[in-house]
């Protein structure tokens, strides 16, 4: 099995929607071990989702804006297991004012917050994990591709390519210690936190027209799940650094197929371009 042995965190399983809870799905079936974060008053939603998961699914407390929480999950991870052989970082908020088109009027305060939880948070991760990933290791950050302005995302896009460096200058540092730090682009899947973004919907909608490969919300969540292991199995050894798209191929195509204008009808006859 791809994942037999491993001893896998897994952060950011809130709902079955999750996309980390499909990793966590995986990740058991691939024979990993696995154990969860969960915080605050959505903890007791993450004990139920890690319930419905497998029974004794332990699920340790990180609210990555605390940061009493980072040497505490290193001591627990020691106690539990000693070693760590990969992390998947699932976690991302950003304020109402940060999303959604008002880009020019949200206050640093947000924008603060939004960096701390969705970028921010993965480097504090990494140095809470690296003294117990004495075999090597890899961390997998999920990540929408912020190489480009999108309508809605602002802030949280910003943060998003905050998280895209953060993956790049990780991978330089714990590289020496056999520590692959890779970012995996996913397209838009209908979770807690995306249908939390204004007009989230009609990106989800029309993600299918312009990605060659299609887009299916059930069946895509499925295939980014399966990528996730794939990045924190030993099948990559020496991708690090990168942005693993699993979006359908979208980000390779500039534009949606062209609809024909009435009158124009097969493909033109001129010798003009
Ligand atoms: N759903 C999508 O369309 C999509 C696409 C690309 C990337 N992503 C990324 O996938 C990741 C998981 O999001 P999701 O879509 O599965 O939604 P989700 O709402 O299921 O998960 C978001 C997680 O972030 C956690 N979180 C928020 N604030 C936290 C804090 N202070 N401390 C610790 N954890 C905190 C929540 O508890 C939750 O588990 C995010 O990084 C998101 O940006 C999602």
């Amino acid at each position: 099995m791809l994942l037999q042995g491993k001893k896998l965190l897994i952060t950011g399983v809130l709902t079955p929607q999750s996309l980390a809870y499909g990793v966590a799905e995986h990740a058991l079936e691939q024979g990993a071990e696995i154990l969860l974060t969960g915080f605050g008053r959505a903890r007791s939603l993450t004990e139920r989702s890690a319930k419905r998961l497998k029974a004794g699914i332990e699920v340790l407390e990180l609210d990555v804006t605390n940061p009493e929480h980072f040497p505490a999950l290193t001591e627990a991870l020691r106690q539990r297991w000693g070693r760590v052989d990969g992390v998947l970082h699932a976690i991302a908020y950003a304020p109402e004012d940060a999303l959604g088109g008002n880009f020019l009027n949200t206050p640093w305060e947000s924008v603060q917050t939004a960096f701390r939880i969705s970028a921010f948070s993965l480097k504090e991760l990494a140095v809470a994990v690296k003294p117990l990933m004495t075999e090597g290791g890899s961390i997998v950050a999920l990540d929408f591709d912020n190489r480009v302005a999108w309508p809605i995302y602002d802030w949280m896009g910003v943060c998003k390519a905050a998280l895209e460096a953060t993956v790049r200058y990780l991978a330089r540092d714990l590289g020496p210690q056999g520590i692959r730090v890779n970012a995996l682009a996913a397209g838009p899947l209908a979770t807690v936190a995306a249908k939390g973004i204004p007009g989230f919907k009609s990106l989800e909608k029309g993600w299918g027209r312009q990605a060659p490969l299609g887009w299916d919300a059930r069946a895509s969540h499925d295939t980014v799940a399966r990528t996730a292991c794939a990045l924190l199995s030993d099948w990559l050894p020496s991708t690090t650094g990168e942005l693993v798209h699993v979006d359908g191929g979208y980000h390779a195509i500039g534009a949606p197929p062209v609809e024909p204008e009435e009158g124009e009808g097969g493909p033109s006859t001129s010798s003009v371009g």
